[in-house]
């Protein structure tokens, strides 16, 4: 069972380079199964979740070149398939965008249910389905969904999505790109990602307009011919660093980041006393001071972003004073708390708030990941943590973090990742 191993108490000082972002990846690298062509995709995470998708387009007949790390040659000329095998495609949560993807070119779709963080209760894709059948498709709900264009191919609508949805907004401007007409997205969700997608496929041949405004135009075309695409920096990698810093102290250099995608998170780090100042591909983050409580509600973009509501809980815990968090978008993401508070975190959760008093210093100890980042969230209370953190469960991490790592040793952390030979808390069974 491999762990984390984490001597904590180290301000973390150096530069760090920003990855390619794991929420554009895994709808991009799906999306180009829409192309009748070669697409050549770089600045890719080198991350489990996206190995994971080389596999399933392999399987549905997409020739998928690695080219070095981070550049992959995807040719989905000879697509022999339209249902990925049900043991890959249940394991991860954006397997979904195979349905727009796929129904969109084929007309026709059958995906397991998709898998991914478990933040209590069902992650339901009704406006998925919705975005479909007003398309023209009939889709059928069990264990598998099965989608079917009725008249053989999606015909463009007007869909008004009734919650701001990343992934519907993507799968729905995914299966409308070759549609007999112009499909309208109102109420979209605006994030980096969304932004990126219609850039990739705009850039493959598609007519997609508005993307990061809360109407998408997308007016059908006959075919995507294929070309390079370059994906953006992760936006929640760079401020699960930035929050690093701020619980651990130091000062760190980013780069590769998009200023613009951090000033969420920015103003709030520095609302905590941490100090940011931008360049035009790179920031400075630096603690030196104590910090202080502030109050966080996680809203979709250009609000907080809930991806990064443990992370700054996490660093909230060891600030002076109260501060409540708000989860405005999942319904149970606090499930780490637990973890938290065996270090000596003072945290109370009720539904979706949490209020938290601040400590001043967490104890390291035996914890377990509970989501992916939920894991970062608790390398993070290692870091900043008196003594030794054994970390279990990091599979959760490597499916959306690069070299974690190798990264924080860049910048003088004592992190190791440790094979243990038996779970020393069996008893912590996560479900
Ligand atoms: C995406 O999930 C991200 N995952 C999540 O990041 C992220 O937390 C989330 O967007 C919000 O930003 C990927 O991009 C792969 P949603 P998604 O549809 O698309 C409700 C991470 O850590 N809803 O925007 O599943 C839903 O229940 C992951 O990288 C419906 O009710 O999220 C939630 O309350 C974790 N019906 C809200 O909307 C639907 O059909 C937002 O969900 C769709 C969503």
């Amino acid at each position: 069972m491999n762990e984390y191993v984490i001597h904590g108490g180290r301000p973390l000082h150096g530069e760090i380079t920003v990855s390619g972002a794991k929420n554009a990846a895994v709808a991009i690298i799906p999306a180009a199964l829409l192309v009748d062509g070669v697409c050549r995709i770089e600045n890719v995470p080198e991350i489990s979740d996206v190995t994971l998708f080389f596999s399933i387009l392999e399987e549905l007949g997409a020739r998928v070149r690695v080219l070095n790390r981070h550049a992959v040659e995807i040719d989905s000329r000879n697509i022999t398939s339209t249902t990925p095998p049900y043991e890959l495609a249940c394991r991860i949560r954006a397997s979904y965008y195979l349905l727009g993807a796929l129904l969109g070119r084929f007309g026709k779709a059958t995906v397991s249910l998709p898998g991914g963080c478990n933040f209590g209760g069902v992650r339901p894709i009704d406006q998925h389905v919705k975005g479909f059948r007003a398309m023209g498709a009939e889709v059928i709900e069990g264990g598998y969904i099965e989608a079917t264009a009725i008249d053989g191919h999606l015909h463009g609508a007007s869909i008004y999505m009734d919650m701001v949805s990343v992934g519907a907004t993507m799968n729905v401007m995914m299966a409308a790109v070759l549609a007999e007409g112009t499909t309208t997205i109102d109420n979209a969700a605006k994030e980096p990602h969304i932004v990126d997608l219609a850039n990739f496929l705009n850039s493959m041949g598609a007519d997609i307009k508005g993307a990061g405004t809360d109407t998408i135009k997308i007016r059908g075309v006959e075919k995507l011919t294929g070309g390079t695409y370059s994906i953006i920096p992760d936006q929640i990698e760079a401020g699960t660093y930035m929050a690093a810093v701020a619980a651990a102290g130091g000062e760190v250099v980013l780069h590769n980041i998009i200023p613009k995608h951090m000033d969420c998170i920015s103003s709030k780090l520095e609302e905590m006393g941490v100090e940011i100042e931008e360049g035009d591909d790179s920031l400075v983050v630096r603690r030196t001071g104590e910090l202080t409580r502030t109050n966080v509600k996680t809203l979709p973009y250009p609000g907080f972003p809930t991806d990064m509501q443990p992370q700054i809980t996490t660093a909230l815990a060891l600030a002076h004073g109260t501060s409540i968090v708000t989860e405005g978008v999942w319904d149970n993401r606090f499930k780490y708390v637990a973890e938290l508070k065996r270090m000596g975190a003072h945290i109370q959760v009720d539904g979706k708030v949490a209020v938290i008093e601040g400590v001043d210093r967490f104890e390291g100890t035996i914890i377990k990941a509970c989501d992916l980042r939920a894991g970062a969230a608790l390398v993070i209370a290692g870091l900043a943590a008196h003594g030794t953190t054994h970390l279990g469960k990091i599979e959760y991490i490597e499916r959306g973090y690069e070299d974690l790592v190798g990264k924080l040793r860049g910048v003088g952390a004592d992190i190791r990742l440790v094979d243990t030979p038996e779970d020393p808390r069996p008893e912590l069974k996560i479900i």
